[in-house]
């Protein structure tokens, strides 16, 4: 079989006590992504939003699996081959429930930044965050975004960038 770090759909985490692995959402693990349990789905919608999101963007994106181990823990969907001119960036973010605040949202941010420093396209990421999401803030401010302007479609959602290199 083949060695996880040698699979490039899997990603390490690189930093933090918690360590999660990115996985592309594929016909091997397309059942539990999409069967991952979200009561609320306020800021983020349902696992079948965010996998649709993810195919209708597909030009530039890619949904990816969050796991702690072998357990599927969250989904995100990361414009990680962005067109000339835009900056990286990911959407769709949600850790399911039963595994919030154990450092996993935290530790599936900093896998993302991995990821993309080590593809190198870029040299910043960009996400828009409501002001209210306090969670999420913290984790971003954490990883070092910082809000650059108010979004154009709703003022109430931030749109920061961390640099990446
Ligand atoms: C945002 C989200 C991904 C964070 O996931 P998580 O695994 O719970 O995050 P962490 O455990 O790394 O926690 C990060 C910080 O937020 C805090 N936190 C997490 N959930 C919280 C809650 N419901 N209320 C208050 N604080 C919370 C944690 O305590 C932690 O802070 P601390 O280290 O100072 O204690 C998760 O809450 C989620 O899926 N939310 C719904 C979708 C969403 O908002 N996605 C982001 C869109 S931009």
């Amino acid at each position: 079989m083949m060695n996880k770090k040698m699979n490039k759909k899997y990603y390490d985490s690189f930093g933090g006590d918690t360590t999660v692995v990115l996985k592309e959402v594929g016909a091997d693990n397309f059942e539990e992504i999409v069967g991952l349990k979200r009561e609320s789905v306020r800021f983020v919608g349902s696992p079948e939003y965010v996998l649709a999101e993810a195919y209708i963007y597909r030009s530039d994106s890619t949904a990816y699996g969050i796991y702690s181990g072998d357990e599927p823990v969250g989904l995100a969907v990361i414009r990680d081959r962005p067109e000339d001119g835009y900056p990286y960036s990911f959407t769709g973010l949600f850790i399911a429930d039963g595994h919030q605040k154990k450092g996993l949202g935290q530790a599936a941010v900093e896998a993302i930044l991995a990821k993309l420093r080590a593809d190198g396209l870029r040299d910043e990421v960009e996400i828009q965050v409501h002001e209210k999401n306090e969670p999420a803030l913290k984790i971003y401010r954490r990883c070092g975004f910082e809000e650059v302007r108010r979004a154009g479609w709703n003022p109430e959602f931030l749109v920061m960038r961390a640099k990446i290199k």
